[in-house]
């Protein structure tokens, strides 16, 4: 019987995260490429959809105080990837240091998860990137994509049409991969290009929208629960509100920090991880912070949250700016136009993530080997790239995307949780081995890591819990038929 919490040994890692050449991912990347990278990993669907429905459903105008919670929660975790990522610089991400610390099942188990937070974060945002397409459609007087070919069988519209499939999503997913494939110093031009869009548009609506705000719309900050009157079908929606709403939005919202910690996977082709994989995660989470929580405060300020309920939950900014800000009607297009390429990035990083941790898995022999193969000219992981758009475009085309968007939450948190409990074990079992960096008051902020992103994962509900709970089962059935036995650490 194979010892299932057998340790990669550090030396081995630490060589390995060392090779360069023929047959190694192609290391390219400086501090400003990995900080545009966590960026544009980061601001996506979470903030230009999911805002109005926090403020709308549970927080009201406060969904500020709901983006500094999840913030908390990804800053301690954070920290703790940031000192990782400094000391084993290597794709496999939180997948290889859960190795290092807590032995191949619980390492296995880790990447098996990171599938729900990057292909199904991939998946999520390239339904969103579908639904913002149709929207574009509409705003320059085309003819929108039947509702068949843009929803999954399990979504019906109100004229009662059953969706087919999700057609935009697959094209936009094959777009991005074949970037991929292409190479890293490609993928990071791309995303560098659509950051600075994004980046320059969230500005732009917080700047203009500033002298929108309307003072009412903000009292009181915190609100009451109340009942929503009925719709046409006599349901009634409830307004959670207080604290307890505040603290559902943060569950809704933290789906938009998420991608920070992707910039960890790009660690072997970045030039000197040691010191620039701390900036790259650490700045990118403290920029996308302070974007967010002054996005919400003017999106929430301009129109009140409770029009969201009716109006304008999916494209928020293209309401407020056509409903509110009519001087600047021109923007909502280029605002839709700039979110669909932010879409774009986010898909991008996730999908460049996800491949790096498969490479890891395949040199470890727990996936197979086809997994670890680089493409002979571009060095890029090809195989592995093609066989995840097949995944992720079975996801994205039949499966709907609140879906896929909360099982990617949860199984971030799952994996920000041991990450946070790593850091501790790791000073305990290698306390001399050089960190760049090194979270701050440790033990203390990993366990509030631990802590806090395990108070979101409870606060992501049942359902949630058992979808989380099956995908480890089918984990478990790949790794005890295949992955135990192949491991390169069983062939010594
Ligand atoms: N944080 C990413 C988004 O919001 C996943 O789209």
């Amino acid at each position: 019987m194979a010892d299932l919490f057998r340790r990669k040994n550090l030396t081995a890692l630490l060589a390995e995260s060392a090779e360069q050449g023929e047959g190694t991912l192609r290391r390219h990347l400086g501090a400003t490429n990995l900080v545009l990278l966590g960026i544009g990993a980061i601001i996506g669907a979470g903030l230009f959809v999911r805002t109005a429905a926090a403020a709308a459903d549970s927080a009201g105008a406060a969904v500020t105080i709901s983006f500094i919670i999840a913030a908390i929660g990804c800053a301690f975790a954070g920290l703790c990837y940031a000192e990782f990522a400094s000391m084993i610089p290597i794709a496999g991400s939180a997948y290889t240091y859960s190795y290092a610390t807590m032995g191949e099942l619980i390492a296995w188990i880790i990447g098996w998860d990171l599938v729900l937070e990057y292909a199904l974060g991939a998946a999520t945002v390239a339904v969103a990137w579908s639904e913002y397409l149709n929207k574009l459609l509409h705003q320059m007087g085309f003819k929108e994509i039947p509702f068949a070919w843009c929803h999954s069988p399990f979504q019906i519209s109100q004229a009662g049409e059953h969706g087919i499939m999700n057609l935009p999503a697959l094209i936009i997913l094959a777009m991005l991969t074949l970037i991929l494939i292409k190479g890293i110093q490609e993928s990071a031009l791309v995303n560098a290009i659509i950051v600075i869009i994004k980046v320059a548009i969230v500005l732009l609506f917080i700047a203009l929208g500033w002298q929108y705000i309307n003072g009412a719309n903000h009292t009181p900050y915190i609100s009451q629960a109340f009942d929503y009157p009925p719709d046409a079908n006599g349901h009634v929606k409830h307004f959670v509100g207080g604290w307890m709403g505040i603290l559902a939005g943060a569950g809704t919202v933290f789906f938009a920090f998420i991608g920070f910690d992707a910039v960890s996977t790009a660690a072997q082709e970045t030039k000197n991880p040691g010191r620039d994989m701390p900036i790259g995660i650490l700045v990118s989470l403290a920029v996308c912070t302070v974007l967010y929580i002054l996005f919400a405060h003017v999106l929430t300020g301009v129109a009140n949250f409770k029009e969201f309920q009716i109006a304008g939950k999916e494209a928020s900014v293209a309401y407020v700016i056509e409903t509110y800000m009519q001087n600047y009607s021109w923007l909502a297009t280029f605002v839709t136009v700039a979110i669909l390429a932010g879409f774009s990035s986010v898909i991008l990083v996730m999908l460049l993530g996800q491949s790096r941790v498969f490479y890891s898995m395949s040199r470890d022999g727990l996936l197979p080997s086809f997994f670890g193969d680089l493409h002979p000219t571009f060095r890029t992981p090809y195989k592995s790239n093609v066989i995840l758009f097949g995944f992720v475009a079975i996801f994205a085309a039949f499966i709907p995307g609140e879906v896929v968007g909360d099982m990617c939450s949860i199984g971030t948190l799952f994996a920000f949780v041991l990450v946070s409990i790593g850091v501790i074990i790791m000073r305990k079992t290698n306390p001399d081995v050089p960190r760049s960096f090194k979270t701050p008051f440790s033990p203390v902020f990993p366990m509030l890591g631990a802590i806090v992103c395990g108070a979101m994962i409870f606060g992501l509900g049942w359902e949630n819990w058992l979808r989380l709970f099956a995908w480890l089962i089918v984990g478990f059935v790949i790794y005890f038929g295949y992955g135990v036995k192949h491991s390169k650490l069983n062939k010594g």
